[in-house]
Order: structure tokens, then sequence, then C-alpha cells
């Protein structure tokens, strides 16, 4: 508990960091833009024609693979409270809302965003939509529902910034999970490899008795994601926080140590990733074409939907060296400067907070409730032990999904592993990933 908080307060470091940088005014709200009366000149008809139905329109990349499964959930709930606001689901399609965000950054450039968005608790929030003056604070709703009672102190830093809060957390997801095939790894007489040696052994012993993908991958982010765990498991927490704040240099040798780590993982990967959705990829456990994927627990809501039976279908244990340390994020729900229904979004955000809109959202989805409060029972045996390590782990954040750098960092980080993918240059990545620092995060020259 104590080194979850010491980890954490590192991250609130972060924040902190960023609203120095962050020299700007706080959102204020858009002036309700209202349409000039027109001139009365006729007495108004008799029969008038019946008022337009109000509208949310909720933006987020939900739209498959058990995810869409967990919106549809909450809608459910949604129009139970508010029978007369018609939700209009704008989502995008594409994992980790690689193409959603890129919509979502033109819609906002054109200054048409939607009512509502989905958004990561950590420097996605506060390094790119805070800082751009893009959101209103929602101080008022966490009073009025009282919310900071039931959310986890650990989050709010998180979604603050200048002592406003800016989203309404709906769940935490586990990033650091290695999802197997329980028959592949008995066949070969293979345990669950706790460390990124035992992995490695692991994965020579399922080559050499001819399984052709030990660990299975998919496109960009997806490595992205595959990165960030092999730098925690290289690394371990502490150094892997380090990273972020910037008191450890990604020249640093042990650094060097985890790029070589995840070259040599990547040489047990599929060939085809680049053409894979994480979908895709984690298919490829559950249907016996893969020993292994390292994938965030929406997998679990994703198996769920294929009506896979855990341990018997697949199994999870956090990604070898990693075990102790729940590496998370928070897909959070925000009222965006200028939202076109604004009452229609707060009714949104209500249920996003609330206990029963939480407790149907994410059993389906596969995480776990942001409030503190819900009721376990719904939960499955897998949910139900990342309640337990959620509450008893280090907490680290996710790079891929938005925790521990804004998007101008994680985009050049990004771009580094693009090139990295190609030519295989661990030193050339390596130099790259301390110039990204230098550049958009905190290290200095
Ligand atoms: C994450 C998001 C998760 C899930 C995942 C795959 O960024 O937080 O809720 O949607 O992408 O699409």
């Amino acid at each position: 508990m104590k080194s979850k908080k010491l980890a954490m307060s590192v991250l609130a470091l972060l924040v902190v960091f960023s609203i120095l940088l962050t020299a700007c005014g706080q959102a204020a709200p858009a002036p309700a833009t209202e349409a000039p009366a027109a001139p009365q000149t006729e007495a108004p008809a008799a029969t008038e024609a019946p008022a337009a139905k109000k509208q949310v329109e909720v933006f987020s990349w939900w739209t498959g693979g058990g995810e869409a499964a967990g919106l549809d959930a909450m809608i459910v709930v949604f129009n139970k409270k508010y029978p007369d606001i018609e939700f209009i689901n704008a989502a995008v399609a594409g994992g980790a809302g690689t193409n959603a965000r890129s919509v979502l950054a033109t819609r906002l450039q054109a200054g048409d965003p939607p009512d509502s968005w989905q958004g990561h608790a950590g420097q996605e929030l506060i390094g790119t939509y805070v800082k751009a003056n893009q959101l209103e604070p929602l101080n008022f709703l966490f009073e009025q529902e009282g919310w900071l009672k039931v959310m986890p102190e650990t989050l709010i830093p998180l979604i603050s910034a200048n002592g406003n809060i800016y989203s309404v957390p709906v769940n935490i997801h586990r990033a650091n999970v290695l999802w197997y095939n329980p028959a592949i790894l008995e066949a070969n007489k293979i345990a669950v490899p706790t460390t990124i040696d035992e992995w490695f052994k692991a994965m020579d012993a399922l080559k050499a008795a001819g399984v052709e993908t030990p660990l299975a991958l998919g496109e960009q982010w997806t490595v992205m994601h595959l990165f960030e765990t092999v730098l925690l498991g290289t690394l371990g927490p502490e150094k892997y926080n380090a990273l972020w704040d910037g008191t450890l240099a990604w020249n640093d040798a042990e650094v060097t140590k985890a790029l070589d780590n995840f070259k040599k993982i990547l040489e047990y990967t599929n060939s085809d990733a680049a053409s894979l959705t994480w979908q895709d990829a984690a298919q490829l456990v559950v249907n016996g074409d893969a020993a292994f994927n390292v994938m965030g627990d929406w997998a679990e809501g994703y198996f769920k939907e294929l009506k896979k039976a855990p341990r018997t279908e697949f199994g999870w244990a956090p990604v070898p060296g990693t075990a102790g340390t729940f590496q998370f994020l928070s897909d959070s729900f925000v009222l965006p400067v200028g939202a076109k229904n604004r009452d229609a979004a707060i009714a949104w955000l209500t249920v996003c907070g609330s206990k029963e809109g939480q407790d149907a959202f994410n059993p389906v989805k596969g995480s776990i409730p942001a409030r503190s409060d819900a009721d376990k029972t719904l939960y499955d045996e897998y949910l139900q032990s990342a309640m337990d390590d959620w509450a008893k782990d280090i907490v680290v954040g996710s790079l891929t999904h938005g925790v521990v750098a804004n998007d101008s960092w994680k985009t050049e980080i990004n771009d580094a592993l693009g090139i990295f993918l190609t030519d295989k240059d661990t030193a050339k990545f390596q130099a790259a990933l301390q110039t990204a620092c230098e550049s958009s995060g905190p290290c200095s020259k």
C-alpha cells in the first residue's frame, strides 16, 4: 500500500509538472449561442409542432469485440433514466482509438465537438485536452453526485489540473496481462512464465515443438502496448515511473536491456502482425493458433463475447517480470467547451459516474469499476482477481492508453517505434526515445 502510494505520487508529480507547463487559464464554459429572436408579426399558430427530441452525441471507439456490448449496457441504463434524450452513438472503429482520435482532433479543430467523448485519465486528458482549453471543469458534478467519496484517491490527481476535475472515469483497465492458451502450455509441459527469461525459455520450447506463433501480435499500437509491458517487466515499477518523470534517462543501460528483451520477444511473433486488429491477435490464442498474447483486459470482455471459458480456453497472468504491479488506464468521459447539448451531456456523465452505470458497463467490458462501491458479485472470476490486485498492487500508468505521456510525446515514441519495427536497430531506437523525452517529455539536455 505504501509503495502503491509512492508510485502514484510520482504520477501525481507528472500531473503537477504538466500543470506547470500548462500556463494557461481554465476553460470557461462557452456562452450558449442563441438564435436571434424572430420579429413577432403574426399570432402563433394554434397547433404547434412537437418539440424535437433532445439528443446527446457520445464519441468513443467501442464498436465491437466486447467493447460495443459494454457501451450498449450503459446506454440501456441511460435510456431508462433519460427517456426524453436520444442517444447518438458516434463511435469510430479502431482499437485504442487510433482512428477515432484523429477524427476527434479534426472535429475539435473545426469547432464541432461531440457532446462527450471517451478519453484516458492522465496525460492524454491533462496534457492534451485540458492544456488546449477544450474541456469544462466538472467539480460541480463530483460534488452534486458525491463522487469524491467513491472514486479512488489515486485517480483524482490524474483527472485534475489547478484544482479542477475534468473527466468522469467509468473504469479501470489493466494493461500488463499475459493471456495464454492453457491446453498448448499443458501439452508442452510448460509452466506459465513469471520472468522474462522464463518467457524466452517457454517460447523457445514451443518453437522447438512446432508451435509457429508462440506470441500473437497485432497492429502497431498493440506493439507499443507490448513494449510498455516489457519496459515495466525489465525495469520494475520505480525505474519505469522514473522514465516518465525524467529522473531516469532513456539512454540508460537499463533501458538498453529492456530494448534488447523487446527485440528478442518480437522474434516469437507472427509475421502478419501489422494487418491484425487486437481482436484478431487475441483470437489466435483462444483458437489454439498461438500460446500467448499481451493485451489489456478488454481482451477478457472479448473472450466472454466469444463464449470462451476461463481457465480452460484462456488463462491469465501478469506479464512476466511484472507481478505485483498493476499497469493501469482509465476510460473517462468529458464535457467539452461548446457542447451543443450541454445538459444532455451532463445527463450522460451522470450515468457514467453512477454505480448502476458502472455495474452495467464493466462486467461486460472486461474492466473493473472506477467506483469503489461496486457490487463485486456481478463480476466474474478474472475481474474479481483484478479488483484484488488493484487494491494491493503497486500502480503504474500505461503509455499506449494515455496515462504517462501526453499526445505529442506519445506520437514521437510511436514514430520511433515504427522505424524500429523496420530496421530493428535498438541503438537508434534508444537514441530516438531519448530525443523524444527531450523534445516533448520532461528530460532536459
Ligand atoms: C483502450 C481503451 C480500452 C479499449 C482498448 C482497445 O485505449 O482504453 O477501453 O477500448 O483501447 O480498443
